[in-house]
This record gives structure tokens, sequence and C-alpha cells, in this order.
């Protein structure tokens, strides 16, 4: 049994038991001052230092003194596409000079140039790839994450990177939820025919997929130049039908009704969101899907940043993620995507913290287990050397995680 004590701010993002805090309750953070927490893997007691019961003074293998310091549940990164191979560092260096992304994809660039890189590689390679973010998203303070397939694009090449995110699932210290995202576009070997692309995603790869047993949830891009609605819902149907959750990439570079379909069809989650509709908002808040925001993908691609302040105000159940990938987002840092939806979303710190906390933790449907501080729960936690939680926020680019703790262990 571990104790922390006279911990400055301890932030617990309390919820009382409700999956997600949606409207005025996002900007209730639930915050004890001078506060300890005592947990083995789970969460045995919180409360005021004064407050804190002998007996677990007595029984603590470990009394750590965080004087001056400030506890928050881990983040949860509710969205990234981990495994993967090469570099797109050209590619972002033309995207500076004024060429689209969309315009680079179209040209064979962006996912597909990934895509050859990915078919190249072996799982030793993309696992090494993997492990190197993952260890580097725990250090700065995250400790769930979900990983997305979707730059193999055929059946072979999609379950060998499904088999690197199991890898990193078996060996890295904190949970990894798993993600079969094969169409995430069309290669090149069925440009001519979209349809038959779909087929093979329904009929050769779903089935491969849930055989293999590593990933839980399907997800679709959903966007002009690569999946319609009808192909998404097909896709999705058949998913369902087999048992997997659903996320889906909605309205990021037009809105050709993406996110009114995650309604219908029932997603955990809409991810993206930077072209979504008041209705569309009105939808996803009816159907309980949660909107997981991308402020990283935003930023690099100069897109409109996602209007987080409706949507909240709409009620809806809102996320913060990194989309860490090599195309439109390579950053793993979610104390820094807290600080662009600070700044260029309209969201308060608090609500900013509730999203890449409890949120993140409803999107992957986990937040009976993490997401918030409270009884019961995973011992994931995180210190930091700041003087409030606000300043994880406002001082920003930088890290300020003093340590990690994952299952109550210290994994950083
Ligand atoms: O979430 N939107 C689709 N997929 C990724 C981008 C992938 C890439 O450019 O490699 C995203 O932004
Ligand atoms: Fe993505």
């Amino acid at each position: 049994m571990t104790i922390l004590t006279n911990i400055a701010q301890l932030v617990t993002v309390a919820s009382g038991g409700a999956p997600s805090k949606t409207g005025a309750a996002m900007r209730d953070l639930g915050v004890l001052d001078n506060a300890a927490i005592v947990f083995s893997d789970v969460i045995e007691w919180i409360g005021a230092v004064d407050d804190l019961p002998s007996v677990y003074m007595e029984q603590a293998n470990e009394v750590v003194d965080c004087r001056g310091q400030v506890v928050l549940p881990g983040f949860v990164d509710a969205h990234t596409h981990m495994v993967f191979a090469g570099s797109r560092a050209h590619e972002f260096a033309r995207r500076l000079s004024g060429v689209p992304y969309t315009e680079i994809a179209a040209e064979g660039g962006g996912i597909l140039t990934t895509v050859r890189a990915v078919r190249e590689a072996s799982v030793e390679e993309i696992v090494e790839i993997g492990e190197r973010l993952v260890q580097s998203a725990i250090e700065h303070g995250t400790t769930t994450i979900e990983i997305k397939s979707g730059y193999g694009l055929s059946t072979e090449s999609e379950l060998k990177l499904l088999a690197a995110a199991g890898a990193l699932q078996q060996e890295m210290p904190i949970d990894i939820a798993v993600t079969f995202l094969g169409a995430h576009a069309i290669p090149p070997e069925y440009a001519s025919q979209p349809e038959a692309y779909v087929d093979l995603v329904i009929e050769d790869m779903l089935p491969k997929v849930q055989e293999q047993g590593i990933a839980t949830a399907c997800d679709v891009f959903t966007d002009v130049g690569f999946f319609s609605r009808e192909q998404s819902e097909r896709i999705l149907k058949a998913a369902a039908d087999r048992g997997f959750a659903l996320h889906v990439h909605a309205d990021e570079i037009a809105n050709i009704g993406a996110s009114e379909m995650a309604a219908a069809v029932g997603a955990l989650s809409a991810d993206h969101l930077e072209y979504t509709t008041p209705e569309n908002m009105a939808a996803l808040r009816e159907a309980d899907v949660v909107g997981v925001l991308l402020p990283g993908t935003a930023y690099t691609l100069r897109l409109p940043y996602p209007d987080a302040r409706a949507m909240i105000d709409h009620g809806m159940v809102v996320a913060l993620a990194t989309d860490c990938n090599p195309g439109s987002c390579l950053s793993e840092n979610m104390q820094l995507m807290l600080s662009l939806a600070c700044a260029n979303m309209g969201m308060s710190i608090e609500e900013a913290i509730t999203a890449a906390t409890l949120h993140g933790a409803h999107a992957l449907r986990m937040s009976d287990r993490v997401g918030s501080l409270e009884v019961g729960k995973l011992a994931n936690l995180v210190i930091y050397d700041v003087p409030s939680y606000a300043d994880i926020v406002y001082h920003f680019g930088v890290n300020q995680v003093y340590s990690v703790w994952s299952h109550g262990v210290e994994i950083a």
C-alpha cells in the first residue's frame, strides 16, 4: 500500500459513479486542498491529510511527501495512431509552403506514404516506434491509451499492425485499447474499385481481426476522398454485428453526414468534428456519443478548430485526445493538447482537464475503472511539479510531470 500525502491540490474529477459530466458539471473538478490518497492497485482512501486514519500510516509500505505538488488522474488519450512506420517530415515541410493536405493525399502521398512504409516494415520495427511513443506519452502524463491500425490497408498488413499493438499491450505498463481502422483510406490497388475494398474490409478483414482477438473496436474515416457515409455505414454495421465497439473519424475535412451517422449507428465516439453543425451536436448528445476533439490536428493542418464551447453548451460529452500519427499530428503530449484546446477552442482549464481524463475514459467506455480519482478505481495518477493545476495548461510546451503511477505502481 502506498500513501501520497501533503498534496497541495488533489484534482479528483470525481463524478460519483456517473460515466461522464456534462454542462456546468464539467467545470467541477472536485479539488481537495492539502490532501492524501491511499492505494494498492486501486484507490482505497482519499481525503484531507488531517483526516487520514492512522491505520493506513501503520500499514503503508511507502509514503510519498508531495509537498507543494499537484496530483491529477492520468490522462486517457482516446485517439491515437501510434503503430506505423516511416516519416512524413518532407510532406510536413511541403504543407508549410502551402500545399494542402488533400492535394498531397490525392497525389498518393499522405496516409498512403505511411502505408508503403508499413507494408515493408517488420512487426518488430513497428513495435519499436510504438514503444517510444507510448513511453513518451506516459512520461507526459498518459496512463490509458487507444491505438488504431489503419496504415496497412491489406488484410496481412492490418493484422501486422494489430499484432504490433498487441505486443505493446503486453509489454507497456499502461492499459491500451486497440481499434481496427482498415477503412482509413482506399489503397492504390483498389483506387478504381473502392466498393471492392469495402467488401474486403467486411468479408475478409473483419472476420480475421475478430479471430485474432486484439482489437475491440472498429473505426472508419468518413470524409470526402476517403469513405462515403454509405460505405462507412456498411462497415460499421458489419463490425457491430461481430461485437466490435464503434468509433468514427467525422467532419474533419468536410461535413458529409459522418457525425450524424455516428449517432445513428450507436458509435461510442465521433472524433475530429471540425465541421460539425449545431444539429449534429444535438444528435450526438441524444445518442451519448462522445465528441473526441483533437486540437493538435487542427493546429498541424491549420484547420478551423472544433467548436468545443458550443458542444459543451449543447450538453455534449467532450473529450480531448492527441490523434498522435505521422501525418496530421505527431505529438503524444496531452498537456500540450489542453493548452491548445483552451487557447483556441473556448474551453476552460477545468473543462479541458475533465475532457482529457473522465471523458477520454467514457469514449472508450472505461470510466467505471479509470478517468477520475475515486475509491475503487484504478490508481492511475500523475504528480505534477506545479503550484496549481492551472499551471499545467498555463505554462505550456514543457513537461511538468514529476512522476506517473499506473495500477498503483510508479512507472515514470
Ligand atoms: O486522424 N483523419 C484521418 N486520419 C488521421 C490522419 C492520418 C494521416 O495523415 O496519416 C487523422 O488525422
Ligand atoms: Fe485520427
